[in-house]
């Protein structure tokens, strides 16, 4: 199966950890195809170095950038103009067939299965099921149709100010036109859909094959204790399930920090994470304390931004019986 393969990017040191893990994950769950990472100018050689010895292919690419600060804002991600970079991927037209995947996702099984999809096959996205999420896509190289993307960014540019705007409104059929390319949301798990919706995680979750480190928290923001096997971070921003926290840390430390530090020698470099909070999240059991301070305001704001303490105050249980109550 060499003309097929995995893809993914980093434009920076920090997505190139993510990187790294995620072709660890990949060769762990033993996968037939090649797999490639497009890299941007600003990657230093020492990440180039180590992503060369876990990449069967490494290639530079320009940085693309939206610079549509306005739809970025919307997101509160002013950092996802660069995600236009990603549709550098359909120039690699020595594949037949690519997945592309974030270099934020994590593959939990063997997942060569997603050959067998055509062009475009997606997970919906958590947000807004009709899209869907461009974290995770089967796509089928050619320069006719990355001409087409450029055009299309150039007319109509992105919604949401990234690829996954523009990727939604070129191959704009996909909600409606072929169940087939609908992938199953198991190969792209956002660890946000934890939150807004515990019950089918707990039904479901641990058929995932693909957990998706979605939003601005990344497993590189916190900080790894490889003796206590324990993630540091800061609790209130955690948007995942802190197993597959874990899961990406062990595989970083164990594999990944041996290489970087191979080629950094005594040089200093972050390994983990600088600015985080002396909180502890330990697996298993889940737990993600809020506050229980918290004013009634606050707590609706954390509703809004996807925070619920569904573990704490807003478990079930506790809606229920304040439903139960009012109904009563
Ligand atoms: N990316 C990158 N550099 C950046 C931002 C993003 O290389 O500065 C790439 C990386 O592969 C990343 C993907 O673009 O996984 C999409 O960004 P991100 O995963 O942060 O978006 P989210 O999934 O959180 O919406
Ligand atoms: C998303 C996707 C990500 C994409 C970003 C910008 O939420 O997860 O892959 O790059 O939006 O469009
Ligand atoms: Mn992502």
């Amino acid at each position: 199966m060499t003309d097929q393969a995995f893809v993914t990017l980093a434009t920076n040191d920090s997505y190139a950890k993510g990187a790294m893990v995620l072709a660890k994950s990949l060769r762990d769950h033993k996968t037939s195809r090649k797999l490639v990472v497009l890299i941007g100018p600003h990657i230093s050689e020492a990440s180039r170095a180590v992503l060369y010895k876990m990449y069967d292919e490494v290639r530079l690419v320009d940085l693309l950038d939206s610079g549509d600060s306005a739809n970025l804002a919307l997101m509160k991600r002013p950092d996802l103009g660069v995600t236009f970079t990603k549709l550098h991927c359909w120039t690699l037209t020595h594949y037949s067939k690519c997945v592309f995947m974030d270099a934020d996702t994590l593959v939990l099984a063997n997942v060569d299965e997603l050959f067998d999809r055509e062009e475009l096959s997606a997970a919906p996205d958590p947000g807004w099921p009709d899209c869907f999420n461009s974290g995770v896509f089967v796509f089928r190289p050619s320069i006719d149709t990355y001409s087409k993307l450029l055009q299309y960014c150039t007319e109509h540019g992105s919604f949401d100010g990234g690829d996954q705007g523009v990727l939604n409104g070129f191959f704009c059929g996909w909600a409606t036109e072929d169940i087939g390319k609908h992938l199953p949301f198991i190969y792209n798990m956002s660890s946000i859909a934890i939150y807004t919706y515990l019950p089918a995680f707990k039904e479901y979750g641990s058929n995932a094959k693909v957990v998706h480190f979605l939003g601005k928290t990344k497993p590189w923001s916190y900080t790894y204790d490889p003796k206590k096997k324990t993630v540091k971070g800061n609790v209130a921003e955690a948007s995942t399930h802190p197993t597959f926290l874990l899961e990406w840390w062990s595989l970083y430390s164990s594999c990944v920090v041996p290489m970087l530090h191979h080629e950094h020698g005594d040089q200093p470099f972050d390994y983990g994470c600088s600015s985080c909070e002396e909180e502890v999240l330990q697996a298993p059991p889940p737990t993600l304390p809020i506050p229980p301070t918290l004013s009634s305001a606050e707590r609706k704001q954390r509703w809004e931004q996807g925070q619920a303490d569904y573990l704490g105050t807003d478990a079930f249980d506790n809606i229920e019986k304040k439903l139960a109550a009012f109904l009563k």
